[in-house]
C-alpha cells in the first residue's frame, strides 16, 4: 500500500533534514515543495517578470517546465539545485509563492508525485492543500531564536559568512509573510501532530516521528 506523510512548518524548523532522513529510513520518495517554489521564483525573477504582472506571469508559468529528480530540480532542462539555495532566492520564493496564480500552476506537479509511490512531502501547505488526505501529518516548528541559531551554525559549518541578528530578523519577516498571506497561508493542518523542536535534537525528532508512524500506519 502506498502512503503520504506530510511535514509542514516554518523556515528553519529542520523539516528538510528530517524529511530526507525519514524518506531514507522508510525507503520512500522525498518531495521538497519549497525547492519547486524556489525554482519558479528564480526563473520568474531572472525573466524580469514582476509579481504584479499577471498576464506575463500566466504566460511564463504555462511555458516553464519543472522536473524533479532524486536530488535535483531542473527548470527548462537546467539544473538549478544549488542556485536556489541563496538568501536572495529565500526572499524571491517568499514573494512569488504568495501569488495564487503561482500556487495553482504548481499544485498539479506536487499532487501527481504520489502516483509514483509513497512519499514524504515537506512544505507550508502540503498537509492542508496538496495532500489533505495524507495518512499522517506533522507540523514541525521551533522558536525563531532556535531556528536562527541552527541556520547560523549551518552557514558557519559550510564556511560561509553569517550574522545571527540578520538571520533572526529574516526568519521573523518570512514567518510573517508566509503565515499572513491571503492564499494558502502557513497554518497547522487539521489532524496534524504538532512538534516543537526548540529543545530537541534531530535524532529525537526523527525517533518521535518514526514512533508515531508505526502507531498510525498498518504494518
Ligand atoms: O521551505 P523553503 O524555505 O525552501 O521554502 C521556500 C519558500 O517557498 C518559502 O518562502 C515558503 C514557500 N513555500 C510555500 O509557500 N509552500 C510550500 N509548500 C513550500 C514552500
Amino acid at each position: 500500500m502506498s502512503y503520504v506523510i506530510t511535514i509542514d512548518g516554518p523556515a528553519g524548523a529542520g523539516k528538510s533534514s528530517i524529511s530526507k532522513r525519514l524518506a531514507k529510513e522508510l525507503k520512500i520518495k522525498y518531495l521538497d515543495t519549497g525547492a519547486i517554489y524556489r525554482a519558479i521564483a528564480l526563473i520568474l525573477a531572472k525573466s524580469e517578470i514582476k509579481p504584479d504582472d499577471e498576464n506575463f506571469l500566466r504566460e511564463a508559468l504555462s511555458e516553464i517546465k519543472i522536473e524533479l529528480r532524486d536530488n535535483s530540480v531542473l527548470v527548462n532542462d537546467f539544473d538549478v539545485s544549488s542556485e536556489i539555495r541563496t538568501p536572495e532566492v529565500d526572499n524571491l520564493a517568499s514573494i512569488y509563492s504568495a501569488l495564487p496564480i503561482v500556487r495553482e500552476a504548481l499544485l498539479h506537479l506536487q499532487k501527481e508525485q504520489k502516483n509514483y509511490g509513497s512519499v514524504v512531502a515537506e512544505g507550508r501547505d502540503v498537509g492542508s492543500v496538496v495532500f489533505p488526505d495524507a495518512e499522517i501529518k506533522f507540523f514541525l516548528t521551533a522558536s525563531p531564536q532556535a531556528r536562527a541559531k541552527r541556520r547560523y551554525l549551518e552557514r558557519i559549518e559550510k564556511g560561509k559568512e553569517a550574522d545571527y541578528d540578520e538571520i533572526l530578523s529574516a526568519i521573523i519577516q518570512r514567518d510573517e509573510h508566509d503565515s499572513k498571506r491571503d492564499f494558502s497561508p502557513l497554518k497547522i493542518p487539521d489532524n496534524a501532530i504538532f512538534i516543537d523542536s526548540s529543545d530537541m535534537t534531530e535524532d529525537e525528532v526523527l525517533k518521535f516521528i518514526l514512533d508515531k508512524i508505526k502507531e498510525v500506519l498498518p504494518k
